[in-house]
């Protein structure tokens, strides 16, 4: 939540600004209540004049118009700021940076939480401060500002004011008195470095900086960072140096980008074979067999392991739901899948042979992170699969594992959703064979199936022409309900759950077997109703119990949309629409089920003229709890 852009160069002309207006227009999706800049630089007969700030309530095309109106003087050194309102709301004054001291020399940003800042603020309007905003914000923007008056030096005032500082946070700031610097401060918050030449950058992701340098480095929990065009230092916060970790990031600028299409989701959506192909790229070996290497973690840990208990949140949490039906089923382990948020707050029965695995595209979700937290403190092992390389929930877990999605830009997920699936279905078959018994013989063939998916979602977007007349059509819809039964209960799940947040409308997920135990009062003539058939070669009867739902619901008047396996003639006479898929095993057929529902939300969203990159109270990572 919040994206926060620095940037430090040498030269005096426009290049601060664009950096950093570009990094915000990439960093949108993380929140756009508001957004604003900061610039610091001599001017050019090199005197310090105060620091330049535009800023407005509304996305980012608000302040690219003030900034055509007042154009502010060229600068070596900014930062820039896009909102997802915390404390205050969505308006100007509110909007960072926030101006620190009585004569505004200091300009700071934030993202997170600053917990105590009540008590703070309290002390410094009895020491006579003026406030100008209702933000947490402004208490640390004052507090760094009057450290700087007594210390002369942005650095040692940021350790300073960090000390007394409760929450999550990341801090940029800068001042009119040290031109060509910007100090950053993290903790649980993210925060990179963008290493350039003659140039530096910072970043919430690297998505800030991607177009300007690929190389970056990850900084640790509780640290400060300070930037000049020359030089990156870091000090924890307790003022002892430290080393951050260099990486090349591998993927570039244009993967950041439309690329033609209408929207990032709709490219996202179409990204997913590749999205699926990459997560499955290097984790067999010659002979098939599954290789974690890089997961580096005690086998015989592992071999051990009692239960496993997934956590994650939203979307993430319903590729947890998955993986309880396929690693159960393929290792014979006891899996748990549990909202991260209600995980962290309960007392889980979690010892050291308990495996905990967290799921986050982000790798910064808040509540992900405490549960991760939490299961550390409580003995368990904990494995992290993750999108975002240098992100907190990976290097908080003892292990990762990566999919390789690439930067999802849209804040509702779709593509990094398969390639956690993806990723689930790796790990449950890398524990079966490790652990041996009756399944461990499937694991080869079950990623040779996986490894026919990406062309099979292939197909399926291939035929999406139905789907989206099907969602125009339906564009004024009221309700929308979603049914399932094992492996397609999620994806119901995940099926209403796009359509509440891309297109604003009612929709519930439900298993189907529950249909009668409530929710089938809320079927009335016309009513829509997606199901998700199972395959008719599924076990035990599922398939047949899934038809005999649909019939159930026809007779009271609903408009049955079904997704079934290609050929699947047994539904036809109960069926209003048929979206079919081609045939895979019963386990993976998420990967091929839930793309309809996505393109479906998305069309319809946009049918309705809405924003489906950036629907409305959402950011792309949650960041605070
Ligand atoms: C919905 C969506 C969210 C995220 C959730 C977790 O489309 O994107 O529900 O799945 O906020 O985010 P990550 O995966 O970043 O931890």
């Amino acid at each position: 939540m919040c994206g926060i852009v620095g940037y430090v160069g040498r030269t005096l002309d426009g290049r601060a600004l664009e950096v950093v207006m570009e990094g915000l227009a990439r960093l949108e999706y993380r929140g756009y209540d508001s957004a604003g800049v900061a610039l610091v630089g001599p001017a050019a007969d090199g005197s310090a004049p105060p620091v330049a700030v535009a800023k407005r309530a509304g996305k980012l095309a608000n302040l690219r118009s003030e900034l055509e109106n007042h154009p502010l003087a060229p600068a070596t050194t900014a930062i820039g700021h896009t909102r997802w309102a915390t404390h205050g709301g969505p308006t100007d004054e509110n909007a960072h940076p926030h101006l620190g001291g009585p004569d505004g020399r200091l300009a700071l940003i934030h993202n997170g939480i600053i917990e105590n800042f009540h008590a703070l603020k309290q002390q410094l309007l009895a020491d006579g401060v003026t406030f100008r905003s209702e933000t947490d914000t402004e208490v640390a923007a004052h507090l760094v500002a009057r450290a700087f008056d007594t210390t002369g030096d942005l650095t040692a005032a940021m350790l300073e004011v960090v000390a007394h500082l409760e929450g999550a946070f990341t801090l940029l700031a800068v001042h009119a008195d040290a031109p060509g610097v910007v100090v950053g401060a993290r903790r649980n918050s993210p925060l990179v470095v963008g290493l350039g030449e003659g140039e530096n950058f910072l970043g919430s992701d690297v998505a800030a900086f991607i177009g300007h340098t690929r190389e970056a480095m990850e900084l640790g929990q509780d640290q400060v960072v300070t930037i000049t065009p020359d030089a990156v230092s870091v000090v924890g916060f307790d003022g002892t140096p430290a080393e951050g970790r260099r990486y090349h990031v591998d993927w570039d600028a244009a993967a950041a980008e439309k690329g033609g299409f209408r929207s990032f989701m709709d490219k996202e959506i179409d990204e997913q074979p590749q999205a699926v192909a990459d997560t499955l790229l290097g984790r067999t070996d010659a002979a098939g067999a599954l290789v974690l290497d890089e997961l580096r973690i005690d086998e015989e840990a592992l071999k051990r392991v009692s239960k496993i208990v997934l956590v994650a949140c939203g979307t993430a949490s319903y590729a947890g739901m998955v993986a309880k039906y396929a690693i159960e089923h393929w290792t014979r382990i006891p899996c748990e899948v549990e909202l991260a948020h209600e995980f962290r707050y309960r007392d889980p029965v979690v010892d050291d042979r308990t495996l905990v695995v967290s799921i986050s595209q982000s790798g910064e979700t808040m509540d992900t992170l405490m549960a991760v937290k939490h299961a550390r403190e409580l003995g368990a092992m904990t494995i992290a699969i993750c999108n975002t390389h240098g992100s907190t929930i990976p290097r908080e877990s003892d292990a990762v594992l990566y999919t390789h999605a690439g930067p999802e830009i849209a804040v509702a997920s779709t593509k990094a959703f398969l390639a956690q699936i993806t990723a689930v279905y790796v790990l449950g078959l890398y524990l079966a064979q490790l652990r041996g018994g009756t399944y461990a013989d499937e694991a080869q063939a079950v990623m040779k199936e996986l490894h026919e998916v990406p062309a099979k979602i292939r197909t399926v977007l291939d035929a999406m022409g139905r789907v989206r007349e099907i969602a125009r059509f339906m564009a004024d819809s009221p309700a929308v309900l979603f049914l399932g039964r094992h492996v397609g209960y999620p994806v119901a799940m995940e099926g209403a759950l796009k359509l509440k947040e891309l297109a604003y409308i009612h929709a519930e997920g439900f298993a189907a077997g529950e249909l009668k135990h409530g929710p089938i009062a809320l079927v009335e003539p016309g009513q829509p109703v997606f199901v998700v058939v199972p395959s008719p070669s599924t076990e035990h009867g599922l398939h047949g119990k899934v038809v005999s739902n649909i019939q159930e619901i026809r007779a009271r008047g609903a408009r049955t949309l079904v997704i079934a396996e290609e050929g699947d003639e047994s539904v036809v006479p109960f069926a209003d629409e048929i979206i079919s898929v081609p045939t895979v095993p019963t386990l993976l057929a998420p990967l091929l089920t839930v793309v309809p529902l996505q393109v479906f939300a998305c069309e319809l969203a946009s049918a309705k003229g809405l924003d489906v990159d950036q629907p409305r109270n959402l950011a792309k990572s949650v960041t605070v709890e």
